[in-house]
């Protein structure tokens, strides 16, 4: 006995003339941010874990430094809002190839929609509003620099 498995790579829509042809740009984007990723994943891996004293070195003090540069904000940042499209649109290529039900179809594609612009929403807030010396930190963890309250 032997079991077929469908090809998977059915589109659920065909691009026709004149339209834009998203599933390409897709497909783009997916091998463009691939290569953007490999540097600003294995730069953050190197700087954080081989660099110095490697994650031994790696406490509070030590992001408040690397986010007092803009240097690391934007490397950061580029790197949650690359890796975040770049998972949720492979998501969303698998949930297209193998969910046959329009609505769990749909209901998946939207859960991963709200995740992704909620954890790039959120991420993007805290790379840009980290405050070293924020009230919330206990006195006895607060940094040198920062004004005694
Ligand atoms: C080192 C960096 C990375 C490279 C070079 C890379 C490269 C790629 C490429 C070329 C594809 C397209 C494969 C295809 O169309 O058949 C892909 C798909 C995918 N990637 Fe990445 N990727 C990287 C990092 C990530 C990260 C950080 C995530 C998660 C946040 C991720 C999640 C996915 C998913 C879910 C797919 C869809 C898989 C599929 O279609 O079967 N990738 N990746």
């Amino acid at each position: 006995m032997s079991a077929i498995i469908e090809s998977p790579r059915q589109p659920q829509q065909r691009a026709s003339k004149g339209r834009v042809n998203w599933e390409k740009y897709g497909w783009i984007y997916m091998r463009a941010s691939g290569v953007l990723l490999i540097i600003l994943i294995f730069g953050h891996l190197f700087v954080n874990l081989v660099q110095g004293d490697g994650i031994k070195a790696i406490d509070f003090a030590f992001v408040a430094g690397k986010y007092a540069t803009p240097f690391w904000q934007i490397w950061d940042v580029l790197m949650l809002w690359l890796a975040m499209i770049h998972g949720s649109n492979g998501m969303r290529t698998i949930v297209n190839d193998y969910a046959s039900n329009p609505t769990i179809r749909r209901i998946l594609l939207g859960a991963l929609f709200v995740a992704a612009v909620v954890l790039i929403v959120l991420g993007t807030l805290v790379v840009f509003t980290f405050d070293p010396c924020s009230t919330l930190i206990p006195a006895d963890q607060a940094l040198s620099f920062c004004p005694v309250p």
